[in-house]
């Protein structure tokens, strides 16, 4: 077969002018398409495109063969890829996974991520283990699709670390881990985790977003597959939505063959975003670092508060694995209020006093933006091993704003909620 030539234009036209090449139905259709020359910019162009051109029926089998085989920038069409999603392929391999032969694909969301591995590498009659503290909704596509298609789920207690090989079975398939836990912020043993699951030959994949990309490498501790939803501080603005999937070489075609079966892709101008937060995110991310723990610091001496849920406090109850396995910490954490500080009915009005009319947190589920956010955690369904037996608990992320601002917009949520408690409406 004859290889592409990748001087010709599959643009140019064939021949010289013929009928009907100067009328405006053509005119605007092949108009200012023959840029003469592509001019370097620092950051990439951003591509969008669903038809992908070639310049012979030789070359479009070539390249429809090399994209069936998974070749890195093979495409035949926009769901195979664009130079932009191919750029942000790339990047997210070499750095989510420095010193390992990884590969990358892109899911429109975090949470189709997740499905989308999960579907990759699991089949009817297959058992999972699944950690207790992993995000809620990944729970919910276990017990709800991933049930009805046969695969079982069990859920283990995140502190199990190499206690998972007891519940390996002959049919498990997957150990799927979350470190630090959604709301309750447990750190696992993933080393331990995934040493027990390679000997028995079960896959382990982890959902990154709290640490990845500045401060966790999920590849050292031994993960076959890192779910990163990029919509978090990849993307870094509040402004997109996308995920992927990074596995090791070895299980890159299973997956790819997943995502263009299924026909799950992204728009070029959302992957050029995430390109763009890129290039910042070491930095914000050591900013929402250093903002949270002064934060967390202050929320620890409120006599309002129990226990702050931060690993890279002393007190956390797993600080000595996060110090060993990460390199720092992200601006996401919570703290569990006192129970007595709401009387036997106040609790509901003293959280949202707590909560709502802040000048800088906003209420909103998701994290990783440039933005403070705080949300009450919802866990008692979601926690079957290890049900949560604290106080009320609350979720804050830390944004880039000024932490002495946030630390007086709490004080004021704590001074409303004292007042909601104390002061019950009279209708
Ligand atoms: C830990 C975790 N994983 C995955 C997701 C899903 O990401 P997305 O919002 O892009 O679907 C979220 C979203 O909040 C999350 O908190």
């Amino acid at each position: 077969m004859s290889e592409p030539n990748p001087s010709s234009d599959p643009v140019a036209p064939a021949a010289g002018p013929g009928a009907g090449d100067d009328s405006g139905l053509t005119r605007v259709v092949d108009a200012g398409r023959r840029f003469p020359k592509p001019v370097a910019t620092a950051n990439l162009p951003v591509s969008r495109a669903s038809t992908v051109l070639f310049d012979s029926l030789a070359h479009a089998e070539s390249a429809g063969q090399a994209a069936a085989r998974g070749e890195r920038h093979a495409t035949t069409y926009g769901t195979a890829g664009t130079p932009t999603t191919m750029a942000l392929m790339d990047a997210l391999a070499e750095v989510e996974a420095p010193g390992h032969d990884c590969r990358a694909a892109l899911m429109p969301s975090g949470l189709s991520a997740i499905t989308t591995a999960l579907f990759t590498y699991l089949s009817p009659g297959d058992h999972m283990l699944v950690a207790d503290s992993v995000y809620g909704p990944m729970r919910a596509f276990c017990d709800g699709m991933l049930s009805r298609y046969g695969v079982r789920t069990e859920y283990y207690d995140p502190l199990v670390g190499a206690g998972i090989d007891a519940l390996i079975r002959p049919e498990t398939r997957v150990v799927y881990l979350e470190s630090p836990g959604s709301y309750t912020f447990e750190i696992q043993d993933v080393p331990a985790i995934c040493a027990a699951a390679r000997a028995r030959g079960v896959l382990t994949m982890i959902d990154n977003a709290w640490g990845s990309p500045a401060f966790a490498r999920p590849f050292d501790w031994g993960v076959d597959v890192s779910i990163l939803p990029l919509t978090k501080y990849w993307g870094g603005h509040s402004d997109l939505l996308m995920g992927a999937v990074v596995v090791r070489e070895p299980l890159w075609l299973p997956l790819w063959t997943a995502v263009r079966q299924l026909g799950v892709c992204v728009g070029g101008d959302d992957a050029w975003l995430v390109l763009r937060g890129l290039r910042t995110v070491e930095v914000r991310m050591r900013a929402h670092q250093q903002a949270a723990l002064r934060v967390a610091n202050w929320l620890a001496q409120r006599p309002e508060v129990a226990s702050v849920l931060h690993p890279a406090l002393e007190s956390h109850p797993q600080h000595a694995l996060w110090k060993r396995d990460f390199s720092g910490a992200s601006g996401l954490f919570s703290f569990e209020l006192r129970s007595d500080a709401f009387g036997s009915d106040g609790q509901a009005r003293g959280l949202a006093a707590l909560c709502e009319g802040r000048r800088h947190f906003g209420i909103g589920y998701s994290w990783g933006g440039f933005e403070s956010l705080i949300m009450p955690a919802q866990i008692g369904k979601l926690r079957t091993v290890r049900p949560w037996r604290g106080g009320p608990l609350v979720r804050v992320h830390i944004g880039l704003e000024d932490p002495a601002a946030l630390i007086a917009d709490l004080a004021e949520g704590f001074d409303a909620m004292r007042n909601a408690v104390e002061s019950p409406p009279t209708d």
